[in-house]
């Protein structure tokens, strides 16, 4: 029989919803809880007094924590408001691997006069062991071809690391989701893809299970997915589970193939026509009328 937990995302207070969840069964956190920056998300996650923002998130990271295997990672997406804070809370819990810095390659425009415009996230990514899963082969970047033949000479002959490519480092440079990105759906911090595929392929080993206790638009379900890993998470407002129903949903349709149009059999030539009438004079107009109209553009079918 299959977990009743896994593969879901369950429209709840992630608090009371991880009572579903037995101890020691996920193999990794990857969570993106609200930033208390007072945004609206249909409740008052992000609205809280400061007291209350950081109570709240130790409760949930003490609730969360005994679900992860000895061998499991956490990344937390954050702003600099309050990761010093929390990041403190979990470093009395975990080890802290890295501080990933999100930079969201936020266009200059205009912006604060009395301070510099703040364009990243701070990413922490903890773990509980040595033996922490890490897969760096699976993220690396490949060297594009202009670095490689720069480094083609014979010191570098025999480089692996100019194969196999390179570590993403800790400064990842990847834009937001602007409005009219084909990724975009209706959630007003949704996260790129790019971002939570690297860290799950890196921190969860491909039979393993991801948590994401505030899934927002799902991306954190459909990055598991699409690596072959499963997911289970909450999330409290039911617009945003409706949006992550829908992109699951669209994952599962078979993909849109374009199929190349027939080769047009060439028309057959009509047969003179026996006429007794005196044949016409061919002037430029008539010859242009008498020529076959192009074919109207005909858009590829998707199956
Ligand atoms: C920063 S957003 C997550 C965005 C998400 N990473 C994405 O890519 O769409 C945080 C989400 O947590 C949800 N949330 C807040 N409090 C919650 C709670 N107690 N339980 C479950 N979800 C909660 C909010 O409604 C919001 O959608």
């Amino acid at each position: 029989m299959t977990d009743q937990w896994l593969n879901q995302v369950f429209c709840e207070d992630a608090l009371s919803g991880l009572t579903r969840i037995p101890d020691g069964s996920i193999d990794l956190i990857l969570t993106d809880p609200p930033y208390n920056l007072g945004k609206d998300y249909g409740n008052a996650s992000d609205q809280q007094t400061v007291d209350d923002y950081l109570r709240w998130t130790e409760q949930w990271i003490d609730a969360a924590l005994p679900k992860l295997k000895p061998n499991g990672s956490l990344y937390i997406f954050l702003t600099w408001r309050f990761s010093p804070e929390i990041f403190v809370l979990l470093k009395k819990r975990m080890t802290m691997m890295n501080e990933i810095i999100w930079d969201r390659r936020v266009p200059s425009m205009g912006g604060s006069v009395r301070s510099f415009s703040s364009v990243h996230d701070t990413i922490g990514f903890f773990v509980r062991r040595k033996d922490y899963y890490f897969d760096l082969d699976a993220v690396r970047i490949a060297y594009d071809a202009e670095t490689k033949k720069a480094r083609s000479r014979s010191i570098f002959i025999g480089a692996k690391w100019l194969e196999v490519g390179y570590n993403p480092k800790d400064l990842w440079s990847v834009s937001r989701l602007h409005r009219e990105h084909p990724e975009r759906a209706d959630h007003p911090t949704q996260k790129p893809l790019e971002i939570i595929e690297r860290m799950v392929k890196a921190s969860c080993p491909p039979d393993g299970v991801v948590l994401d206790l505030f899934m927002g638009s799902g991306t954190t379900a459909i990055a598991a997915k699409r690596c072959g890993r499963s997911f289970v998470g909450f999330e409290l407002n039911p617009d945003y589970c409706a949006i992550i129903d829908e992109r699951l949903a669209a994952l599962d349709l078979p993909p849109v193939v374009k199929k190349k149009p027939a080769p047009r059999k060439p028309a057959a030539k009509a047969a003179p026509k026996a006429t007794p009438e005196a044949p016409t004079k061919a002037t430029p107009k008539k010859i242009a009328a008498a020529k076959p109209k192009p074919a109207a553009k005909r858009l590829s079918t998707a199956v």
